[in-house]
């Protein structure tokens, strides 16, 4: 078996973590189980660009199990944790491809080792295997069934494909299911943002400022969390509704031409680029906190903070201090990469429970659809959305009402007014 991890001697540590984050996973485990009798997936090379973490590791046995031949690789150059990826390749016989701090060079050589394997479904979180097989290895498109998307990046990504008319097989978007982004990045990014901070720093957040760059699901986690911790949160944005919304949560509301004035800490979540930049790191109070938790690592304009610092050095793990003219000092996380998953360990396995259901319940809907779906970005069917839903819920133990057949004749009448 090909494979390209740190140290398969990390495997033993590895397997540990992942039976750890498995019984946080019930939703998976009881999808695994399934998959196990039915084999949905027989015969299909499945292969995965996602963080190479606990939870991916659960997502990949299930997908095993249901008789996919698997393999994975990192999504990201910074977010693999080593002994995961080695307990993949000895405990599961899961071909994986991924080193925690790899290279650009290395990491687009692992992803091609995952197109190589002329995958039948594509699983991506950011859009890169998808996007380097149309670029490099367009012949692929013909064998492949399609593909589902991790990230609100990813799925940017792949919409303008599409819009372009360049896309090349279907794509479910993953991300866009309500039992996706309403929990994994909105209770998912806010609470391990927080943690990769707080592992990073040390930092009290209570009394301290705290401006999030973006209000969307992840932002409004990321707010209502550091909040919650006793921050004083400062909230940009160029969405006017979702602006008006953050203003009515309470929260401060400012263009970033101010709020860097005023920050003890940043995060930029936005999936945009260069939201901050040389004229904000200018302004910034000596000793501040740069962070982001969106997807690519280009929110941060570190460029343009390397040539305005004449020294940068680590002086903790994850925290790198630049010195500016008039020896101020800004401290960067994480390489401005994904907070949450370069300085601590990503989303918790009991929310990723619920994202990779939906990633396994797509791929088993890929493999049994695909002829009927064109080259577009679909969503989820809302029958897997509420069934990942239903399946969370009696995990944690808890039931809801049903509709009588009295409210049901109600809701879908329209003769009955007061
Ligand atoms: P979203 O689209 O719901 O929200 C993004 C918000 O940023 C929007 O309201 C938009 O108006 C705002 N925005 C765009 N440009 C801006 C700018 N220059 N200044 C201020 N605000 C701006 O997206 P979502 O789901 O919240 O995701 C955000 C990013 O986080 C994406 O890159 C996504 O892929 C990533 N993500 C990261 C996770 C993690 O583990 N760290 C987990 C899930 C998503």
């Amino acid at each position: 078996m090909r494979y390209d991890v740190r140290d398969i001697k990390l495997a033993k540590s590895g397997q540990l973590r992942i039976e750890w984050a498995g019984q946080q996973m019930p939703v998976v485990s009881s999808i695994r189980d399934v998959f196990r009798r039915q084999q949905p997936l027989k015969g299909l090379r499945v292969s995965c660009c996602l963080h190479v973490t606990s939870e991916t590791a659960n997502l990949a046995i299930a997908l095993k199990a249901g008789g996919a031949d698997v393999a994975v690789c990192a999504s990201n150059p910074l977010s693999t944790q080593d002994e995961i990826a080695a307990a993949l390749v000895k405990h599961h016989g899961i071909p994986t491809f991924a080193i925690k701090g790899e290279s650009s060079d290395i990491y687009y050589r692992h992803i091609k080792s995952l197109a190589d394997r002329e995958p039948h479904i594509v699983m991506d979180d950011g859009a890169d295997l998808i996007s380097t097989i149309h670029q490099k290895y367009p012949a692929l498109a013909a064998s492949l069934y399609g593909a589902t998307e991790e990230t609100t990046t990813g799925v940017v990504r792949l919409r303008s494909l599409q819009r372009q008319g360049l896309l090349q097989f279907p794509v479910i978007a993953v991300n866009d299911a309500q039992t996706k982004s309403l929990f994994d990045n909105r209770y998912g990014t806010g609470q391990s943002t927080i943690d990769g901070i707080l592992r990073a720093t040390n930092l009290l957040l209570a009394g301290r400022y705290v401006v999030v760059a973006g209000y969307g699901w992840c932002g409004k986690g990321v707010a209502r969390r550091a909040q919650g911790m006793g921050a004083k949160v400062i909230v940009t944005e160029v969405d006017p509704i979702r602006a008006l919304e953050a203003a009515m949560d309470g929260f401060e509301v400012m263009p970033m031409d101010q709020a860097c004035r005023l920050g003890d800490l940043f995060v930029t979540v936005t999936g945009n680029t260069s939201v901050i930049r040389a004229e904000h790191f200018r302004k910034m109070k000596d000793g501040a906190i740069v962070s982001n938790a969106g997807h690519f690592n280009v929110e941060l304009d570190l460029e343009a903070l390397a040539k305005m610092g004449t020294l940068r050095r680590g002086v903790r793990p994850s925290v790198d201090e630049y010195r500016l003219s008039g020896s101020r000092r800004v401290y960067v996380l994480a390489e401005g990469r994904l907070v949450n998953l370069g300085a601590a360990e990503g989303h918790p396995a009991a929310v990723m429970d619920m994202s990779f259901a939906d990633q396994a319940l797509a791929a088993e809907y890929m493999a049994g659809n695909h002829q009927e779906l064109r080259h577009e970005v679909y969503v989820v069917p809302v029958e897997i959305d509420r069934k990942v839903a239903q399946l969370k819920l009696r995990s944690m133990g808890l039931t809801i009402d049903r509709l009588t057949p009295h409210q049901e004749k109600y809701l879908s009448s329209w003769e009955i007014g007061t």
